[in-house]
């Protein structure tokens, strides 16, 4: 078999040795040469739109720990801010969106993301194609259309995004109407990212595991569904992870729904019990806990050999963590677990 970028091997169902490895939030504020880079910008937004300074973000965690993938630096919100909604970022207290409350807010939005606004992106990407090592797979991603929505409905985010929760329960149709609009802006913008140059491209669902079973099947499978669809149809090779975080005994049905060809876990699922729900023909990721990163020692060393030994042969294994890098993260860590992941069994 010709030599392929390990991640993307492990996405066409490929069993490693020693399974590839990126983590979720990778470049951020853990890293000082990313505090330095990002204390040249004025606002996230802005830098998140200069292509030079996304590519330098996007390459820094790769230069330090050299990891199989490189996720594109941007977020998952400039897509409401591509829609119209005005989008900000509050230095150590999160984003802040003009909340949608009504069908006036909601007809205020695009029927359609301005392109233009987005071009930094798809510039990086294309940058990235040949600054990025031959070995190390380009990612994009996007937000799933209920991750986004809550934060377009809450205008912030909240412990368990209950007024997104409430709006949908309230006004289903008006709810469906921002859901169709964000599958449809989605699915273009991750087909566009593919053909800038991503290779491979992962839908955060960080806030599927607040619903209930029925809420859960209508605004979260059923548009990653539609979403996956989409990028098929335009892009029939392109590389599909999901990542539903706390979908929990709603994982398989999220699974058996979406023609997707990996599944990020969250920390709350044993990898054992993952492998028996799930089907043989996804790739599994996960699912370090970010805080035994942060706790480093022989504790992480552990849980990296518990994972290691937990996501079993023949199933295809992605190392990574069950949700971000926390910003407190000692580089250190990341360098031990990196050496632990490949068997060089360092101090
Ligand atoms: O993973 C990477 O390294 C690529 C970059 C990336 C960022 N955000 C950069 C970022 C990715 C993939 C995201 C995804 C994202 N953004 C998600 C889904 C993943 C998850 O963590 O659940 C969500 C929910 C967002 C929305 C968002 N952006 C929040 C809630 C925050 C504030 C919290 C925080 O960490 O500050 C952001 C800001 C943000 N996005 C930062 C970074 C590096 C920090 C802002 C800064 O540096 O000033």
């Amino acid at each position: 078999m010709k030599a392929r970028k390990p991640l993307l091997a492990a996405l066409a169902g490929e069993r490693q040795r020693t399974p590839p490895i990126w983590l979720m939030r990778q470049a951020g504020r853990y890293l000082p040469e990313y505090r330095e880079l990002r204390a040249k910008a004025a606002t996230f937004l802005d830098f998140c739109y200069d292509p030079v300074s996304a590519v330098e973000a996007t390459l820094q965690p790769i230069r330090r720990f050299g990891f199989d993938a490189a996720i594109l630096f941007s977020d998952i919100l400039v897509l409401p801010d591509a829609l119209g909604q005005r989008v900000g970022f509050e230095t150590g207290d999160g984003p802040r969106l003009d909340p949608i409350g009504d069908a006036e807010g909601l007809a205020r939005l695009s029927p359609e993301p301005n392109w233009n606004r987005l071009a930094p992106v798809f510039e990086a990407l294309d940058r990235l194609k040949t600054a990025a090592p031959n070995d190390v797979a380009l990612i994009g991603f996007c937000g799933a259309p209920w991750t986004v929505a809550s934060y377009m409905i809450a205008g912030r985010g909240t412990p368990d995004q209950a007024p997104a929760r409430l709006f949908a329960y309230r006004h289903p149709d008006l709810f469906a109407t921002l859901i169709d609009l964000l599958v449809d802006a989605s699915g273009e913008y991750l087909v566009r990212q593919l053909a800038a140059g991503a290779e491979a491209v992962q839908i955060f669902d960080s806030w599927a595991g607040v619903l209930p079973p029925a809420e859960f099947e209508r605004w979260c499978v059923a548009p990653v569904a539609a979403l996956a669809a989409k990028i098929r149809a335009k892009a029939p090779q392109a590389r599909i992870i999901a990542f539903p975080r706390g979908a929990g005994a709603q994982l398989a049905k999220f699974a058996a729904l979406a023609d997707i060809d990996a599944i990020g876990l969250d920390t709350a699922i044993e990898p054992k019990a993952a492998l028996a729900a799930l089907p043989e023909r996804l790739a599994l990721q996960g699912n370090l806990d970010p805080l035994a990163l942060v706790a480093g020692g022989p504790r992480l060393d552990d849980e990296t050999d518990r994972i290691l030994e937990g996501f079993a042969a023949p199933r295809a294994h992605i190392f990574n963590l069950g949700h971000g890098v926390l910003p407190e993260t000692p580089v250190g860590h990341v360098e031990r677990l990196v050496a632990r992941v490949r068997g060089e069994k360092s101090s």
